[in-house]
C-alpha cells in the first residue's frame, strides 16, 4: 500500500499502547521500508505522553483531523465499531482521500468460532508463571474462574462482530455517495459564482 500510493506515512489508529505497530515497522524495515509513524487512539495511551510519535488528542477514527495524512491502519480495532460507525470511518477516509488499512485477528468463521473455546486454557495454563503474581489473581482464575471466562467471552464477541470482506465493501458503498455529495456541492458553488459575475 505504501509503495501503490507513493507515501511514507501512517496513522495508525486505535492504537492503544502502540506495541503491535513496533512488530509492523520492524516486518516493514525487512522490505526496506522506514515510515514516518503517528499513532492515535480515542483515549490516548498514558505512554503517548513520553512518545514523540503518539499524537496527544483523543483522535475518533470517524473523524481524523485533516493535519494526519498518510496511509491509515487499524490494528484489531474494526470489529469495535457497528455498521453505522464502520461506515463513518470508511467515509471519513474516502472524503479525505486517504488510504486506509483494516487488519483484524480474528474472523467470523465456524472454525475461528469453535478455536474460541480453547481460550480459557491460554488463562488457566500460564496463569502460575504470570509475575509478579497475586492470591487475587490466583482466586479469579481457579476458585471463581472470572478470567478465563472473561477472555472467552472477549474472544468469541471479538469473532462474531469481526466483518467479513463481502461485508466491509457493502460499508465503502456509501463512499460513492460522498463523491456525489462533492460533486453536487463543488457544481452549486461554481454555479453561484458564476450567477454573481453574469449579474
Ligand atoms: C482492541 S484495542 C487495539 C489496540 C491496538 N491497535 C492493538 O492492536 O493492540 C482497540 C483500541 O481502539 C480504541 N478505540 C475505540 N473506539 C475508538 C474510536 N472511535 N476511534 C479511535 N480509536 C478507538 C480503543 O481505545 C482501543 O485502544
Amino acid at each position: 500500500m505504501l509503495n501503490e500510493c507513493g507515501g511514507d506515512r501512517i496513522v495508525d489508529i486505535g492504537s492503544g499502547s502502540g506495541r503491535p505497530m513496533q512488530l509492523v515497522l520492524t516486518e516493514l524495515a525487512k522490505l526496506g521500508l522506514r515510515p514516518q509513524v503517528t499513532l492515535t487512539d480515542l483515549y490516548p495511551s498514558p505512554e503517548a505522553d513520553s512518545s514523540p510519535d503518539y499524537w496527544p488528542e483523543p483522535v475518533c477514527a470517524t473523524n481524523v483531523p485533516p493535519v494526519l495524512r498518510g496511509v491509515r491502519t487499524l490494528f484489531a480495532c474494526f470489529h469495535h465499531f457497528n455498521p453505522p460507525m464502520a461506515r463513518a470511518v470508511f467515509r471519513d477516509a474516502f472524503a479525505q482521500r486517504q488510504p486506509i488499512c483494516i487488519f483484524e485477528a480474528t474472523s467470523r468463521t465456524p472454525p475461528a468460532i469453535a478455536a474460541a473455546f480453547a481460550i480459557p486454557f491460554f488463562v488457566l495454563l500460564p496463569a502460575p508463571r504470570v509475575r509478579p503474581l497475586s492470591s487475587s489473581q490466583i482466586g479469579l482464575t481457579y476458585l471463581v474462574p472470572i478470567m478465563p471466562l472473561l477472555a472467552l467471552w472477549d474472544g468469541l464477541v471479538s469473532r462474531l462482530r469481526t466483518y467479513s470482506i463481502v461485508e466491509l465493501q457493502a460499508l465503502t458503498r456509501d463512499c460513492a455517495e460522498v463523491s456525489a455529495g462533492a460533486l453536487q456541492h463543488f457544481l452549486s458553488a461554481w454555479f453561484a459564482a458564476l450567477g454573481e459575475k453574469l449579474a
